[in-house]
Formats: structure tokens, sequence, C-alpha cells
């Protein structure tokens, strides 16, 4: 059985979809984001206009929610209730206050709960920030990306001209550093890297040779 599971932790813009969406693609498995879940859960809450300070309110939301990441031939897409809200989770808004969202207790359990039924079969690359460490804890392949905050910066940076957006750099610096802060102070599963996790720096790397990089680790594994 050559089906692993291969778990892709770091901070914020460190390239982690990119690349797992890649590794999935080359190895015909899963790909399942889990910053997206917490991100519809986000959209939902802010819609609802709810204090997203509110533990169990927002946990409240959540389990009167579905969240779906469904698999189309070239790409995914996110269903909130059954509504298409791929675009819409990424926005500035659900950006800046995923990360409140994200470090309630309660909130967390739920997802990972829903995480680890979605990795249960394997053949999966699930990207996040504590894949490793709390929802596939024994995962076969562990990759820790990090890449400087100018860097991760300006790559998002790019990637919004290109899809003609709107983007200021040092807009994209400060709110690349604020949800790291948040993500790595919190209590409950702070992003953090797994002890037996392959830290790759991939500040000049391409996607490609990070891809390479990881497909290598994968197979050394096999
Ligand atoms: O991966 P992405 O940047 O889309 O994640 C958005 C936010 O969701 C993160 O900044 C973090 O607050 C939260 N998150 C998390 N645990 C995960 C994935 C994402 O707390 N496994």
């Amino acid at each position: 059985n050559h089906n692993l599971a291969i778990a892709i932790d770091g901070p914020a813009a460190a390239g982690k979809s990119t690349v797992a969406k890649r590794v999935a693609a080359k190895l015909s498995y899963i790909y399942i984001d889990t910053g997206a879940m917490y991100r519809a859960l986000t959209l939902k809450a802010l819609r609802e206009n709810i204090s997203l300070e509110n533990e169990s309110t927002v946990y409240d939301i959540l389990k009167n929610t579905t969240i779906l990441l469904k698999q189309n031939k070239d790409s995914q897409s996110v269903l909130l209730d059954d509504q298409d809200v791929t675009e819409e989770i990424r926005s500035q808004q659900v950006t800046n206050n995923v990360s409140v969202v994200a470090k309630h207790g309660a909130v967390r359990e739920e997802m990972v709960k829903r995480q680890q039924d979605l990795a249960a079969k394997r053949g999966v690359v699930m990207d996040g920030r504590d894949i490793g460490t709390h929802v596939i804890p024994d995962a076969e392949v562990k990759i820790f990306l990090i890449a400087s905050v100018d860097e991760r910066a300006e790559r998002r940076h790019k990637e919004n001209i290109e899809k003609g957006y709107n983007s200021n750099l040092e807009q994209l610096k400060d709110e690349i550093r604020k949800r790291d802060q948040i993500d790595s102070e919190r209590e409950v599963s702070p992003l953090l890297k797994a002890e037996d996790a392959i830290e790759i720096d991939t500040t000049s790397l391409s996607i490609e040779q990070v891809a390479e990089r990881i497909l290598q680790v994968v197979l050394d594994c096999k």
C-alpha cells in the first residue's frame, strides 16, 4: 500500500498550497486545504455579524455548517453550506480575521475531527499549521516550509498583480506578520514545526524545486 499521508505546515504565504497541489497531482493524491476550512467559517461568522472573539458563538455556527472541499478537474472549489465561496474566502476581510476564529479551542477540535475524517484513507497531501503536530501526527511525510516575511510578501504581491487585484507590499508584510504572530502565539495547537518534520527554506527555491524535494522525500520513504 503506497498511500501515504503528507503533512505540509508553515507560516502564512510560504507557498504551501501551490506546492501541495503540485505534489498531490504528481502522486494522484487528494489535496486538502485546511486553511480554506477556517476561512469559510470566518466568512460565515462575518456574514452573521457575530463577535469573532466569542468562542461559543463561533463554535455554534460551525456545528451547523457544512464545508466541502470539492476537487474539480484542474482546480478546487470550496462550498460553504452548498454555496461556492472559493473566491470570497481569499478577501482581505477574511484574511485579516481568520486567525482570530482559528484560535478557539472548540473550533479547532471540531475542525481537526473533520480533517482527520478526510485523511483517514491516506493518499492525501494536507496543508495548514498543525497538520504534522495534531491532525495527522502519524503522517509518513512531514514538511515544514519557511521563507522570510519579505520573500513571502513579495510573492503574494506578484500573484495579486498577476490576478489584477489591488496590492500593497507594505500592507502585505504587516498582514503576514500579524497572522504569523497570532498563529504562533495561540494557546491551542499553535503553528509549530513537528519534531520529525523536514524543514525546507523556500526563499531561494522555485515552486518546482520545492515540489521536487518533497517528492524525493516521498520516494525515500516508500
Ligand atoms: O493556509 P491559510 O493561510 O489559508 O490559512 C488561513 C488561516 O487559517 C491561518 O492564518 C490560520 O489562522 C488558520 N489555520 C489554522 N490551522 C490550519 C490551517 C489554517 O489555524 N491547519
